[in-house]
């Protein structure tokens, strides 16, 4: 059954925010490339009491939204429709949860992929449920979205709730990160080439920065991001996702087992930051009204309504203690309603060890490798060059960038959503690109001890401009170590 393709997937919370926006145009871009097995039937079930005609318009209604109008063919709309049924069933009500496994068993042929997109404290409810149920049996898989819990500790729960049923290979713990492109090229770059291994590590490399930085605010999700901020949001699993690809040892293969290894590795190696040094390596922010893309935009507070102490923003100044990065500083920073919309990951190389071009008066930078995952993929490597001249006021050398666009290079492949492939990988069985309990847990333990440390020294977010790159301090950040942030 481990890699049997799914004939039914149950996506629980069918009719939230991220099914509309994500889920439901994957499945539909799945479709229309003739990817979706011809047996894979789709069973969504919320709260909502919606008949079937109502979800239909509502998928209808998403997928018109979410698929750009050149993709959009109303046949394979149809098609998608006619593979889609709608439950309603609410978690509290064991009426109709007997009445919605009673449904999915009738639906029953074969391998079954559940695909939990509710909040996490659900998870082990319904997975009791459905073990209850006979459903969630060898030939059963479950995905979860993130975030696993709150802290460890809930973590911890959840994830022994949800295993009581499912054994760990068939649960694949979402981080859509892991599903886009850019990431995915992240290891092609670091280890399809033999150029870059000699240089990974504390000999060739100064620091590295990993941002992600979003103009958006918290778009109508207060409630969910009030009680997470950028913490939980984003850094305990996007980031130390791209961290962990940055910074681990080459697999052995290209296959589950070796590549989270390796990742757990990297979260394990995570110097702790703790109560001593969080206000040194550590800088959390919220943001105030400001002009982001040249219009005005509220506060966090007037756009939640309320007063709240929760993180917009993000810093730290990480390191990892083995032998390949002892002594490089990773600085990882994200934030909501920054200047602008980036993913990347920048390298810095060590200087020249002695610059034959100070006598006459030429500096030189150091090179660096900028890897850019969002919003454009492309790939760029600065090194110095002769600024072309005959010198008679001296030599001059000026930083050019080896750039590679990568829309370009592929400009005949479509671009698909992270769940496109998440949704493919699942449907198959193939949980390489999903994230394993124990690397949640590490990574939450080392965030759990962030958050200790802010408690200990009474931490409170510092303002910042919406529309600016965080608070000052975050600057104070890595210039207090002679570095500055890639703006
Ligand atoms: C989600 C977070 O996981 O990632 C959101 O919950 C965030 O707050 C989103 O906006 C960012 O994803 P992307 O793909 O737009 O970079």
């Amino acid at each position: 059954m481990k890699n049997q393709s799914a004939s039914l997937m149950v996506i629980f919370g069918a009719t939230g925010d991220l099914a509309q926006r994500m889920l439901l145009p994957s499945l539909y871009g799945l479709l229309r490339d003739g990817l979706m097995n011809d047996q894979l039937r789709i069973l969504g079930t919320a709260r909502s009491e919606l008949d079937q005609a109502g979800f239909r318009e509502l998928v209808s209604a998403a997928l018109s939204r979410g698929v750009p109008q050149a993709e959009l063919d109303p046949a394979v709309v149809d098609q998608l429709l006619q593979r889609m049924d709608y439950f309603p069933a609410s978690l509290g009500d064991d009426t109709s949860m007997r009445a919605l496994t009673d449904r999915i068993s009738d639906m029953r042929d074969g391998v079954i992929v559940y695909h939990l997109s509710t909040a996490p404290r659900f998870y082990a409810p319904i997975c009791e449920l459905l073990g209850r149920a006979g459903l969630a049996d060898g030939g059963t898989r479950v995905l979860l979205e993130k975030p696993i819990g709150h802290d460890l500790a809930s973590a911890i729960e959840i994830n022994d709730g949800v295993t009581r049923h499912f054994d760990e290979e068939r649960v694949f713990r979402v981080d859509h990160y892991l599903g886009k492109e850019g990431v995915q090229n992240l290891l092609s770059l670091r280890f399809g080439n033999a150029l870059f291994e000699p240089l990974w590590n504390t000999r060739r490399v100064e620091q590295v920065q990993i941002t992600v930085a979003e103009t958006v605010g918290v778009e109508g999700r207060g409630d969910y991001y009030d009680h997470s901020g950028a913490m939980r949001d984003m850094l305990q699993n996007h980031l130390l996702q791209l961290l962990c690809l940055t910074a681990m040892e080459p697999p052995a293969r290209f296959e589950p087992g070796s590549v989270r290894n390796e990742k757990l590795k990297v979260l394990r190696s995570l110097r702790p930051i703790g109560a001593s040094d969080a206000g040194i390596n550590s800088v959390a922010g919220q943001y105030t009204a400001g002009a982001v893309n040249g219009e005005a935009v509220p506060g966090y507070r007037e756009e939640l309504g309320r007063d709240s102490d929760t993180e917009t923003f993000v810093a730290l100044r990480a390191h990892i203690d083995n032998w390949r990065w002892s002594g490089v500083p990773f600085y990882l920073r994200t934030g909501k309603r920054m200047s602008r919309r980036c993913t990347e990951i920048y390298i810095q190389f060590r200087a020249v060890p002695h610059s034959i071009f100070a006598g006459a008066g030429a500096k030189t930078e150091p090179n660096a490798l900028l890897i850019q995952l969002q919003p454009e993929e492309r790939i760029s490597l600065t090194l110095m060059s002769k600024t072309p001249g005959l010198d008679r006021d001296g030599l001059r050398l000026s930083q050019v960038a080896l750039d590679l666009d990568l829309h370009d290079a592929f400009e005949d492949q479509r671009r698909r959503l992270a769940y496109e492939r998440l949704y493919l990988d699942a449907i198959e069985g193939n949980g390489t690109l999903f994230v394993r309990r124990d690397e949640t847990e590490a990574a939450w333990e080392w965030v759990d001890g962030i958050f200790q440390g802010w408690r200990a020294a009474g931490y409170a977010p510092k303002n910042y401009q919406a529309g600016s790159w965080g608070p000052g301090s975050a600057v104070a950040l890595t210039e207090r170590h002679g570095h500055s942030w890639r703006e």
